[in-house]
């Protein structure tokens, strides 16, 4: 019975530790000048004057989290009692994990877990072996906690007619509350099937949407840590509509080339924090896109791909929101793009109170971009007037090389003009050594450039 007490410490550790951290961090919309005085040295941030997070959200919210440590906590007391978490391993359902499909096996041994009504249940995918599943949708919501342990190797069917029912997602766990996923087994999407499928590979095939790998869809209180994802179809895992997530130790991997592959792709999701992580693929390592807020990446391992980026916001017309994001720690090499801003013409909305802090780069191409004239398309985007507003954006503390000659890079929107951008102690030099890093820095207002900044916009 050692294995489910140590599982519930764990679970107990990481949601603590994630709650704590929350009760300090200063988390909220500063006021507009925030970034401008925190500069300059007076405005100093007071804790007490400004909501917390946890004044963010609203009560019934607050609640359900507080109780949620409340019941870890007692878990934890009657852990000696034989009230114990009940093991659900796929195997016991009739998994073989011999190449043959397993997704009705994964299927039966999901609804038993979730319906489990104890102290939790844990779902255990066995090490050692590859279960093979078509697309699987892990449903909630569940009678009590919930771990998936997956110690094992999730391998996605390749064959393209398995997806004809969804063609977007592979795995997901949708409405799932309280729910615990980790193990070091890995995820694998087999995607190449459908990056050779890929109009971006292939130009003279029709552009159609892939599955993303892993999904968590409307899900609270959610920790994903220490797992191997790979060789997604299209993005590797989507947190989607979700509240209250740690994503950490999370290694994804796959081809430089793999078309839209991004790795952890953040959509309308509030207060989530990603750590420790290692990202390279052929898209964004990260991307957060509208609807997200309070969103923190720290200690990010970036490359190759497309870096860590806002966006793509306002496609299309539509209204985009996204604030509260804190990059702070992060090296990323042999990228597209270190950090950046993208941002359809058309769009409405706001990207607001943003800081990028303390990132390494090496070789990046675009260290620095804010792009309001972003245009993924064959046909030329047209010139419109609105735009999503970008404004409120801290870059504190970065250094390294630039594989082109323009490091820092702000094109902002004619007619609604970048606003209370800083630039503070940022050194980038060319990696070609011999030549000057340039700033090319269009429409933005009140930008300030403080301690030692390299290059400077002019
Ligand atoms: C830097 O990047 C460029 C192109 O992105 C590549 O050709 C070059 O080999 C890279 N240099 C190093 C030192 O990695």
């Amino acid at each position: 019975m050692s294995l489910p007490r140590h599982i519930l410490q764990l679970f107990f550790i990481l949601m603590i530790s994630f709650v704590s951290r929350y009760f300090s961090l200063p988390i909220h919309d500063p006021p507009y000048n925030y970034y401008l005085d925190e500069t300059f040295g007076y405005g100093s941030y007071d804790s007490q004057a400004y909501p917390s997070y946890l004044n963010t959200i609203d009560d019934g919210e607050f609640k359900d989290f507080i109780n949620l440590r409340t019941q870890i906590l007692s878990l934890e007391n009657v852990d000696t009692s034989p009230k114990i978490a009940k093991i659900v391993s796929v195997d016991d359902l009739g998994a073989k994990g011999d190449g043959a499909d397993d997704t009705e096996a994964f299927m039966d041994a999901w609804k038993e877990a979730c319906s489990n009504t104890g102290t939790g249940a844990i779902l255990v995918v066995p090490k050692g072996k590859t279960y093979r599943l078509k697309p699987v949708r892990f449903s909630g919501p569940c009678k009590a906690f919930l771990t998936v342990q997956i110690y094992g190797t999730l391998e996605a069917s390749d064959d393209q007619s398995d997806y004809k029912k969804d063609s977007r997602h592979w795995i997901v766990f949708d409405n799932v509350q309280n729910l615990l996923v980790e193990g070091g087994g890995s995820i694998n999407g087999n995607g190449k099937i459908w990056w050779e499928n890929s109009c971006k590979i292939d130009k003279s095939l029709p552009c159609k949407e892939a599955p993303t790998a892993l999904t968590f869809y409307k899900s609270k209180n959610l920790v994903v840590n220490n797992l191997n994802i790979e060789d997604a179809q299209q993005m590797h895992v989507s947190f989607q509509k979700c509240k209250n997530v740690l994503a950490s130790n999370l290694v994804v991997t796959s081809p430089e080339h793999s078309p839209n592959t991004d790795g952890i792709h953040v959509t309308d999701t509030q207060n989530i924090r990603i750590t420790s992580s290692t990202i390279g693929t052929g898209d964004d390592c990260i991307s957060i896109v509208s609807g997200s807020q309070y969103v923190e990446a720290e200690d990010i391992t970036c490359g190759p791909g497309h870096g860590i980026s806002i966006g793509s916001l306002g496609k299309d017309n539509s209204k985009a929101y996204v604030s509260g994001v804190t990059v702070n720690g992060a090296k990323i090499s042999g990228t597209r793009n270190g950090v950046r801003i993208k941002t359809w013409q058309g769009g409405s909305g706001y990207a607001s109170n943003i800081k990028f802090l303390n990132i390494d780069m090496f070789n990046v191409t675009n260290p620095i971009i804010i792009d309001q004239n972003y245009c993924d398309q064959d046909k030329p985007c047209k010139e419109q007037s609105s735009a999503v507003q970008v404004k409120n954006v801290l870059y504190k503390n970065i250094e390294g090389t630039s594989a082109s000659e323009v490091a820092v890079k702000f094109d902002c929107s004619k007619s609604y003009p970048c606003e209370g951008i800083v630039l503070q102690d940022v050194n980038l030099r060319r990696e070609v050594e011999d030549e000057a890093a340039k700033a090319e820095c269009n429409n933005v207002d009140d930008l300030a450039q403080t301690g030692v900044v390299s290059p400077r916009c002019p």
